[in-house]
């Protein structure tokens, strides 16, 4: 024996005589030792270290452990009980595998106790080798099956740990999502439409990618007419069948031309009135406090044998009343140019109270519409004729509520979006 393992021994002699006493005990009751209900305390205590509940493989190794006390307790000599015993211990020590594979070393390795002793043997008589052999075996084998269990009854605590850390609690309370609201420029395109709903006006959605001839020509606005330049237009990179490229529509105009195309013949022959609003996205190369690149519009026509600029006057006046939940509001119609109204008016309010009293606000760009777009409806412009409008949503929305920053709408700030929620 070395004198490091001496040295070792020494050290663990306490622990390993209170082992061997728990040994001596299992020997007593040899046979009972596999139930472990029967295992004495101080051994139950030692294999209570390793993790329950076990898998079934792990526990069959535990019985084999529980068995190797037996083997232990059969041991006659004392140095093989110690080396024995102290491995014992040192692997129940164990709360690591970088741990439990150095105390392996230890007793296992090529420097190890058991080696050790193994070796020691050269000296020995026949007959001594015989038995010291079978012995020192013995206890090599139980070595080796109790760093087994230690092996597993880790991997399984690592695994436990894993699982516990990873497992969700399904009983727990959900986090909950809270109430979702409604985008205030979406109420106020909600609101838009109920209110002309209720005056007869049917609601119509078209698309926001759209053919340069709906959103300038039949307009009104030809190629190369400066009145183009009035809007900054996003182009599309893909051309329309006339040609021309698509663009992000600059406004909901558009709508008007191709809702009243598709009803042109039954207002010709059946006299059904063109009456529609057409509230959408509408896109412009603008950024700032008041100019957003994507805003909202909705877009008003009413056509018909005889439809005025005093019915725009009642229509738009009534809806400002409904819409700002007030009749104390004048409404002026000042005069203005759109390519695709004749006259053109730009329709001003005022408020007789509240905040932004006594200011004239712009509101809306209206007028009649213009007689070469009524043509471009399909329509005899000598037999139908009548109004437009197109006002901006977030323009109402501002005024309604005294927001002063456009941006506000589009930056999707709860604290903001939930006072209208
Ligand atoms: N489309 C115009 C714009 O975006 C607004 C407008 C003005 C619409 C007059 C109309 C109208 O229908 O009659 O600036």
């Amino acid at each position: 024996m070395n004198d490091r393992l001496e040295k070792h021994l020494r050290e663990s002699a306490g622990f390993i005589d209170a082992l061997l006493a728990s040994a001596e005990q299992s020997d007593a009751s040899a046979l009972a030792i596999r139930r472990q209900a029967e295992v004495p305390e101080s051994t139950q205590k030692f294999i209570a270290q390793f993790s329950t509940p076990l898998p079934p493989a792990t526990q069959k190794l535990i019985d084999d452990f529980v068995e190797s006390g037996t083997q232990l307790a059969q041991l006659t000599d004392s140095i093989i009980k110690t080396h024995f015993g102290s491995a014992l211990l040192d692997f129940g020590l164990a709360r690591d595998t970088a741990y439990l594979e150095n105390a392996k070393a230890k007793y296992l390795g090529k420097a190890g106790a058991v080696t050790e002793l193994l070796k020691g043997m050269a000296q020995l008589s026949p007959e001594e080798k015989k038995t010291r052999g079978a012995e020192i075996n013995r206890a090599k084998d139980a070595i080796e099956v109790a760093l087994k269990v230690r092996r597993e009854s880790l991997a399984a605590q690592a695994l436990n740990k894993q699982l516990a850390a990873e497992s969700i609690d399904v009983t727990l309370p959900g986090r909950g999502r809270g109430v979702g609201g409604i985008h205030p420029v979406i109420k106020t395109w909600q609101r838009c439409e109920e209110i002309f709903g209720s005056i007869g006006f049917d609601v119509a959605d078209g698309p926001e990618i759209e053919a340069d001839w709906y959103n300038f020509t039949a307009l009104n606005n030809p190629p190369n007419h400066p009145a183009r330049s009035m809007q900054d237009t996003f182009y599309v990179d893909m051309n329309g069948t006339d040609g021309l490229p698509l663009l992000l529509r600059t406004h909901t105009s558009p709508m008007q031309v191709r809702y009243a195309k598709m009803h042109a013949n039954d207002l010709s022959s059946k006299g059904t009135p063109i009456k529609v609003i057409a509230p959408g996205r509408t896109y412009r190369v603008d950024s700032d406090a008041t100019h957003s690149p994507m805003f909202h519009q909705i877009e008003g026509l009413w056509i018909d044998e005889n439809i005025s600029f005093a019915d725009l006057k009642g229509v738009y006046t009534d809806f400002l009343r409904r819409f700002f939940e007030t009749d104390a509001l004048q409404v002026r119609f000042r005069p203005s140019y759109f390519p695709f109204t004749e006259p053109s008016a730009e329709i001003d309010m005022k408020f007789d109270s509240g905040p932004l009293k006594g200011r004239w606000l712009e509101i809306s760009g209206s007028g009649q519409v213009h007689p070469s777009v009524v043509k471009n409806f399909g329509l005899d412009p000598e037999r139908f004729i009548g109004f437009a409008f197109g006002s901006g949503l977030e323009r109402l929305t501002m005024l309604k509520h005294g927001i002063g920053d456009l941006r506000l709408f589009f930056e999707g700030d709860l604290r903001f979006l939930k006072q209208f929620a």
